[in-house]
């Protein structure tokens, strides 16, 4: 894809990454891919906002370099410097080495000690405006969206936000850059759920407080650094965002995250009568065998939904360790106040239910129904697994209707 015109004298001249397997080195992004924005500001005096990976130095020099001349820019603003956006900085500025680069207090520091830069540092404050001619931009302190450096560029004529990682998805972008002329919404804003669970959900309540500070704001365009820009409906991914950032502290969706393990198939039978049992309350149900979906999928459903059910037999006294991975991250990411469901086989002696237990503790979620089996589930048992199953999604139910 090359650059594109998303205002006059406004350019995308971002690049597609579908060459790197993990984002972060952590969540996995093969089929999905991702973007790298960066917008470019072609006026008397030229800022480039955001940078890319450096993996995809060439083409991104290219996207530049097809706008304007590189060597003539005058800025850099660097929103965030995670180097997904900051990557090619050492390279630009040996192009264009009069160029000055633009952050907040904590990127002066970071240009230092991720990339040895200390000189054409300038520091702007918030709310700070800088005109380049006809087009002035302006600075907002959004601190922790995602890191502390972090902030937003606002061009005041077009009213475009320039966001970074806020509002941002996983997904490359398939040729078509805005919401208004993508066929696949559905697709970013499930890739936005898994990105906001896995990159950004940590710091739920910096980026509520960033949505607040910018609400009297108007804006005509969001364009983050990652995924769709949206111009046709830029209150959506906010209202998402929104949305998301709410579920770190209060109620979520209906519906039950169902994570199972069985090293040997008896675990898995009684998993299927506990999910027809969820199934007949009409609850919407995920499953995932936690050895088979990496824990970057399970947030989105972690994240969004009530309640938790996990079977998972006992291995050597405690919790199967697919399962202590998923709750791991979840606690990581500040998944909160879940009502948690129980079940699983063992051989002699239990243990997983009693290292659940702590678990529950540290997550701060509530314990639900427990149903545990030796060996082999007998009719008996699963007959007793299906009603187990309603019984929870009842329990989940009506849970949410007290808060
Ligand atoms: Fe897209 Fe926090 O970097």
């Amino acid at each position: 894809m090359s650059a594109i015109a998303i205002k006059p004298d406004i350019y995308w001249v971002g690049v597609n990454d579908r060459t790197s397997d993990l984002f972060e080195g952590l969540w996995p992004i093969t089929q999905e891919g991702v973007s790298y924005n960066a917008y470019l500001v072609r006026d008397e005096r030229q800022a480039i906002i955001d940078l890319s990976k450096a993996i995809k130095g060439d083409q991104f020099f290219e996207q530049v370099a097809a706008v304007t001349d590189l060597s003539a820019l005058d800025y850099i603003v660097i929103n965030h410097m995670e180097p997904d956006h900051s990557g090619v900085l050492r390279t630009l500025l040996r192009i264009a080495p009069q160029v000055e680069i633009l952050g907040s207090e904590k990127t002066k520091a970071m240009l230092e000690s991720f990339y040895g830069v200390t000189e054409n540092v300038r520091v702007v404050e918030d709310g700070e405006t800088l005109s380049l001619g006809q087009h002035t931009l302006q600075f907002f302190s959004t601190p922790f969206v995602h890191w502390p450096e972090t902030m937003m560029t606002y061009e005041t004529s077009r009213r475009i936000l320039f966001a970074c990682d806020a509002f941002g998805s996983y997904g490359a972008l398939r040729g078509a850059i805005f919401d208004d002329d993508c066929a696949d919404l559905d697709f970013y804003e499930q890739e936005a759920l898994r990105y906001y669970a896995n990159i950004v959900a940590k710091f739920s309540r910096m980026v509520l407080r960033a949505i607040d500070k910018l609400a009297d704001l108007p804006v005509d365009m969001i364009a983050p650094s990652h995924g769709l820009i949206w111009r046709r409906n830029p209150e959506r991914i906010v209202e998402l965002y929104r949305r998301w950032a709410e579920y770190a502290t209060g109620p979520t969706e209906p519906g039950i995250t169902l994570l199972y393990a069985s090293m040997y198939g008896n675990t898995e039978k009684m998993m299927n009568t506990v999910a027809q049992g969820i199934s007949s309350e009409g609850l919407p149900l995920d499953i995932f065998d936690v050895h088979h979906t990496h824990v970057s999928y399970i947030l989105s459903s972690l994240w969004t939904k009530a309640g938790v059910m996990i079977g998972a037999p006992t291995y050597e006294g405690g919790l199967f360790p697919y399962v202590v991975h998923v709750l791991d991250m979840a606690k990581r990411k500040g998944v909160r106040g879940k009502l948690l469901g129980y079940f699983g086989s063992y051989g002699w002696s239990g243990g997983a239910q009693r290292e659940l237990g702590q678990w529950v503790e540290d997550l701060k979620w509530e314990s639900g129904p427990v149903l545990d089996f030796v060996g082999a589930p007998t009719q008996a048992e699963l007959e007793q697994g299906e009603a187990f199953g309603a019984a929870f999604a009842r329990s989940v139910r009506e849970r949410l209707e007290q808060r």
